[in-house]
C-alpha cells in the first residue's frame, strides 16, 4: 500500500529526531519501510527525504542490514498514531529469513559504503588481505627515509596510510634519479568539506613538497550528478567550491593543475577514457562495482573517467604528450576498485600502472563503525567550524573510551581503542612524545575524558581557523589559474 500523506508527515516528524526507524543503527525496519515507497518523498519532508536517501544510497547492500522483518510498523508524533504495513516482499531475492535475527560480521567497503561490524572501526589487516594490496611496513619506511632524506609523515608512521601498491617501484625511480607525478580527486557532493576530507590531501601535499613533483587534482561532479539526486549545474558549482578549500591546504601553484571532469574531460584525456572503456567490459564492472542492469549507463562508464587521470599523457600541456610517466595515488582505500580496474587495463593499453597509497578513513564523531558524513552536521567537524562549535561538537558528541564515573575512570583507565577523541588526536597531533604520553596516562586513569578532549579542542581549533584564514586569500581568480589547462614547473628527468 502506498504511503498516505498523513503517514509521510508522522515519518517525517520521527526522522527529526531519529537517524533510522529504530533510532540510531539501520535495521531491516528500514529497508521494508523503503520498500513501500514508489519514488523519494516530496522535498517539504526534509527529514524524511533525508531518511530516505541515506537509505537508498545503501543499494542491494540494505538487505544485510541486522534485524528481523516485521509487518507493521509504529509511530507516533503529538498527536497522531499510525501502523504502516510493510510485508511487501523484499527486493532482490530474500536475503533476511523471516523472524531470523542476520547479525553483521564483516565489514563492507566500496566506493560509496563504508560499514564496520565494530566500533574499533574497520579491520585493515583483512582488507589488505581481501584487497590484495601490501601492507606499508616499517622496512618500506625505513627505504622512504633513506631515499628521501625525510622522516615519513605522521600519516605513514602511525598508520593512517598504511597500505599500497607498488610503491617501491617509486621509490626506485627516485632513487634513479627520475621522476613522477602525484594524482588525487574529491567528489563535490557538498560545499561542507570537513576534516577527514582533509586527510588524503594533507598527505599528497606532503609528497608534493618532499619530491618536488607536479600533481593533478580531479574532482568528479559527473560522478556526483550520477550518483546523487543533486543538479548537474550544482555539482559543477561545488566543484569550484571544493577547489577553494583543496588550494587552501597550500599546494604549490606551480607544481598543481586541478580540474573539473565536466569542463575539462576531451582531447587527450578523453581519448585515454576511450582506451580503457574498450578494454573493461560491463562484466567486470558488475564484478568490481556492483553495478546491474538497472544502473544508469553514465555509472557504468564513469570508472573510465577516474581511471583517465593516472596516464600521463592524458595531461600533454604537463608531460609534453610523454606517456611513460608513472603515477602515485594517495586516496582513501574505499576508492581502491577503480584503480585495481585501472591497473589491470593499463599494460593491455600500452600505459603505466599506477601506484598508491591507502588511507583509513577518519571516524565519525559517534564512533569508528563508519566515515563521517558531510550530510549529517554533527557527526563531523567542518572546515567552516568556529572555535565554539567545534568545543561544543567535541564535547557533547565525540565518544567515549572513558568510565562513566571519575572513581571507575580513575581505576580502570579508558579505552583508547575506541576513544574518538584519542583517534583525531592521532590524526593531527604531530608530536610523538605528547601523543604517547597522552595515551599513557588516558589509559592508565591519571587523565581524564575532558583534558583529553582540551587538547584536542585546541588542535582542531588552530588549525580550522588558520584553513579559514588561507582560504579567505583564495579568490576566484587564484582558482582560475589552478585550473587552466598549462605547463607545470618540475624537473623532467624521466
Ligand atoms: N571518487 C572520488 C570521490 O568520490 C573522487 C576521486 C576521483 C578520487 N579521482 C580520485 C579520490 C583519485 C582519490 C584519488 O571522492
Amino acid at each position: 500500500m502506498p504511503i498516505t500523506k498523513l503517514e509521510e508527515a508522522v515519518l517525517d516528524e520521527h526522522f527529526i529526531k531519529y537517524s533510522y526507524v529504530k533510532g540510531f543503527t539501520a535495521t531491516q525496519s528500514d529497508t521494508a519501510l523503503f520498500l513501500q515507497f514508489e519514488s523519494a518523498p516530496h522535498k517539504d519532508l526534509p527529514h524524511l527525504l533525508r531518511w530516505y536517501t541515506h537509505i537508498k544510497s545503501f543499494g542491494s547492500e540494505r538487505l544485510k542490514f541486522p534485524g528481523c522483518k516485521e509487518t507493521f510498523l509504529s509511530f507516533s508524533s503529538n498527536c497522531t498514531k499510525v501502523n504502516i504495513m510493510v510485508d511487501k516482499t523484499l527486493e532482490e531475492g530474500e536475503v533476511v529469513a523471516d523472524g531470523q535475527q542476520q547479525e553483521q560480521t564483516e565489514d563492507f567497503v566500496d566506493p560509496w559504503t563504508v560499514r564496520a561490524s565494530s566500533n574499533k572501526g574497520i579491520d585493515y589487516d583483512k582488507l589488505i588481505d581481501r584487497f590484495g594490496s601490501s601492507r606499508i611496513d616499517e622496512a618500506l619506511l625505513e627505504r622512504f627515509e633513506k631515499i628521501t632524506g625525510h622522516k615519513p609523515h605522521h600519516f605513514l608512521r602511525r598508520g593512517i596510510f598504511f597500505s599500497h601498491r607498488e610503491l617501491n617501484r617509486i621509490l626506485n625511480l627516485v632513487e634513479a634519479g627520475k621522476t613522477f607525478f602525484l594524482y588525487t580527486g574529491r567528489g563535490p557532493s557538498s560545499e561542507a568539506m570537513h576534516v577527514g576530507h582533509l586527510i588524503p590531501f594533507i598527505m599528497t601535499k606532503w609528497l608534493q613538497d618532499v619530491f618536488d613533483v607536479p600533481l593533478v587534482v580531479q574532482l568528479t561532479d559527473d560522478e556526483k550528478y550520477l550518483w546523487k539526486d543533486l543538479k548537474l549545474e550544482q555539482c559543477n558549482k561545488l566543484a569550484y567550491e571544493n577547489a577553494k578549500d583543496i588550494i587552501a591546504i597550500g599546494f604549490d601553484i606551480n607544481k598543481t593543475f586541478i580540474f573539473s571532469d565536466v569542463d575539462f574531460v576531451s582531447g587527450d584525456f578523453y581519448k585515454n577514457v576511450l582506451r580503457v572503456q574498450k578494454h573493461v567490459t560491463f562484466n567486470q564492472v558488475k564484478g568490481i562495482f556492483g553495478f546491474d542492469e538497472s544502473s544508469n549507463i553514465g555509472k557504468i562508464m564513469f570508472p573510465a573517467i577516474q581511471a583517465a587521470p593516472s596516464f600521463s599523457s592524458s595531461f600533454p600541456f604537463i608531460f609534453g604528450g610523454k606517456k611513460d610517466i608513472p603515477c602515485l595515488i594517495p586516496c582513501a582505500i574505499d576508492q581502491d576498485p577503480y584503480f585495481r580496474m585501472t591497473r589491470d587495463v593499463a599494460p593491455r593499453i600500452g600505459l603505466q600502472k599506477p601506484a598508491l597509497i591507502h588511507s583509513t578513513f577518519f571516524p565519525a564523531l559517534q564512533g569508528a563503525g563508519s566515515k563521517m558524513s558531510a550530510s549529517d552536521e554533527n557527526s563531523s567537524i567542518f572546515l567552516t567550524d568556529t572555535p565554539n562549535q567545534i568545543k561544543k561538537k567535541i564535547n557533547k558528541y565525540a565518544f567515549s573510551g572513558g568510565k562513566d564515573t571519575i572513581e571507575e575512570h580513575r581505576a580502570l583507565g579508558g579505552d583508547c581503542e575506541v576513544d574518538v577523541s584519542y583517534m583525531y588526536l592521532t590524526f593531527f597531533m604531530e608530536d610523538d612524545t605528547r601523543l604517547e604520553e597522552i595515551r599513557r596516562e588516558y589509559s592508565a586513569g591519571n587523565m581524564l575524558t575532558g583534558e583529553l578532549k582540551a587538547e584536542l579542542i585546541k588542535i582542531l581549533q588552530n588549525m580550522i581557523s588558520e584553513h579559514q584564514e588561507r582560504r579567505k586569500s583564495v579568490t576566484d581568480e587564484v582558482v582560475k589559474q589552478y585550473m587552466t589547462p598549462r605547463p607545470l614547473n618540475f624537473h623532467s628527468k624521466s
